[in-house]
Formats: C-alpha cells, sequence, structure tokens
C-alpha cells in the first residue's frame, strides 16, 4: 500500500514510543516525516536512517511543543523543510502520578501545556497554513482511554485527554468547511517507555492485564496502523472520532 505517496507528515513526540512508531509506519507508506522532540538525539538519528532507507525522506526539528510559541514555529519550521505539510500527528505527551490533593501548578502546566494547550495551537498553526493555501489538512491527535474512563491519582492527565476528546468533537465541525479532518486515536496499555515501571512490576501488570479482555499489552505499530488508517484517504469520510486501540479495555465487563 502507498496510501500517503507525496504527503508529508509531522509526527510530535516521535523518537521513541508510539510517535516512533508512526512515523515508520507513515513512511512505509510512502510519506516524508518531520520528525520532533525536545532535542535531537540518537534515537532521531537511527530513525532518520531507518526511514532513509525505506526510500523516503526525514528530517528532525526540535520544539518543546508545550509552549505556544514553540509549537507554532515547529508547524511553520516543518512546512518549510519539504514545502508543505499534509498531516499533522499530535502525539507528544507527559503523565504525572499525583495524589490530587498535592499537585502543584507546575505540575499541572506541565501536563495540561503538553497535552493540551500545545495541540490547541499547533492545530491552529496547521489550519491556518490549509486555508492560507486552500489545501486539505488531516489531524490526528494522541489522546487516551482516559479521554473516557477514570485514571485515579492522575487527574491533570485525565483533564488533559479528556479536553482532547471535546477539542476534537469541536474542531470536526469548525474545521470541515476547510476540509480539514481531525480524530482522535485513544491507546489503552501500551508497551512503551512510559509504561516502563509497570511493565518492570509483574503483580500491577498482572493486575493491569486482568482488565483488558485480550489479556495483553498493545504493540506501538497496532496504534500506529490505525494512525495510519484514520491520515489515509481510506478515512475521507471520518472526522470527530476516537478510535480505541485498547485489546477491549475501555468498555470490558468483568465477571463477577
Ligand atoms: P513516550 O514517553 O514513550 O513518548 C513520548 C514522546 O513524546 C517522547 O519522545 C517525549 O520526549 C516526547 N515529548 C514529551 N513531551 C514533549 C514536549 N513537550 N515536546 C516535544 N516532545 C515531547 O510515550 P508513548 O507511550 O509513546 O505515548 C505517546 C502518546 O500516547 C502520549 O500522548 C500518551 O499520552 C499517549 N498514550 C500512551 C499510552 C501507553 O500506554 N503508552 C496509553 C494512552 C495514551
Amino acid at each position: 500500500m502507498n496510501r500517503f505517496e507525496n504527503k508529508i507528515a509531522l509526527v510530535t513526540g516521535s523518537t521513541q514510543g508510539i510517535g516512533a512508531a508512526c512515523a515508520v509506519r507513515l513512511a512505509s507508506e510512502g510519506a516524508d516525516i518531520i520528525l520532533n522532540g525536545r532535542k535531537f538525539d540518537e534515537r532521531a538519528e537511527g530513525l532518520i536512517s531507518q526511514i532513509t532507507a525505506m526510500g523516503r525522506r526525514a528530517t528532525f526539528v526540535a520544539a518543546d511543543v508545550s509552549a505556544t510559541q514553540n509549537v507554532v514555529n515547529l508547524v511553520n519550521d516543518a512546512i518549510k523543510v519539504y514545502g508543505s505539510i499534509d498531516i499533522l500527528v499530535n502525539n507528544a505527551g507527559v503523565e504525572k502520578n499525583h495524589n490530587f490533593l498535592d499537585v502543584t501548578e507546575d505540575e499541572y502546566d506541565f501536563v495540561m501545556d503538553t497535552n493540551l494547550k500545545g495541540i490547541f495551537f499547533g492545530i491552529q498553526a496547521f489550519v491556518k497554513y490549509c486555508v492560507s493555501y486552500n489545501k486539505p489538512g488531516v489531524v490526528v491527535n494522541m489522546s487516551s482511554v482516559h479521554e473516557e474512563i477514570i485514571f485515579p491519582h492522575f487527574a491533570a492527565y485525565c483533564a488533559s485527554k479528556g479536553g482532547l476528546k471535546m477539542l476534537t468533537r469541536n474542531l470536526a465541525t469548525e474545521l470541515a468547511p476547510f476540509n480539514v479532518r481531525i480524530n482522535n486515536v485513544a491507546p489503552g496499555a501500551i508497551s512503551t517507555p512510559i509504561n516502563h515501571a509497570l511493565i518492570e512490576n509483574a503483580e500491577l501488570l498482572e493486575k493491569v492485564l486482568k482488565n483488558i479482555p485480550m489479556k495483553k499489552l498493545g504493540k506501538p505499530e497496532d496504534v500506529a496502523a490505525v494512525v495510519a488508517f484514520l491520515a489515509s484517504a481510506d478515512a475521507e469520510y471520518v472526522t470527530g472520532s476516537t478510535y480505541f486501540v485498547d485489546g477491549g479495555l475501555t468498555y470490558h465487563y468483568e465477571e463477577q
């Protein structure tokens, strides 16, 4: 399949985990890729080599997407690299485990600024570009099952992903006249560095797996496959939705 021939995708937070899998998957179907992270490192270098070896172009643009001006600059710099962007994957995200009563403003801002504010203004910059060049666009946001289900001690994270759910629902209507589609992908428990502590803790892992009907963690590639679908013309009539990639976690029923 070459669903992304002549397409250019910007994937935020793409030097590891789900973002890296998205970058590789989109490239494997023909896209040129703008990788992003806070700073260039050997993982970015490795991904550029991997994507280049697939016959596609890849460039890294450093930006901390939690600050509005940074994310606006990232989108505009990314457009300059290969002359355009067709697909924006807002993947970068952070989480913090805190009792609600202990959360400080800085900790709240760290989560909300990355997971919601940066995405909000990144989409705004991308859509301004699409509108000014009369170009269609596709946005895929990396949400979470926690846009839908609770996660005690992760209140800011849940607030950010819940906000992302409504941002996407709202923008689908507002951006449809501009030919811009926007959807969320909501991963469940995926085997990535963000879940390092969980993967290393057999007891906790067993507890988590009890709640997953498919009884296994997902792979970054499982998420990337759904991102690729939503970014492609196969999903041309899909906007304002969330696709769950969770092994059945969100709506599971536990036998008593
Ligand atoms: P990860 O921690 O392995 O990777 C996240 C990447 O984003 C890292 O490369 C990190 O450096 C980058 N990043 C974080 N803040 C950034 C910032 N301000 N500016 C630029 N880059 C930044 O995480 P993972 O697991 O790959 O998660 C990716 C997305 O998927 C996140 O939005 C996360 O909330 C979401 N997700 C992950 C789940 C999982 O089980 N792994 C479950 C549900 C959602």
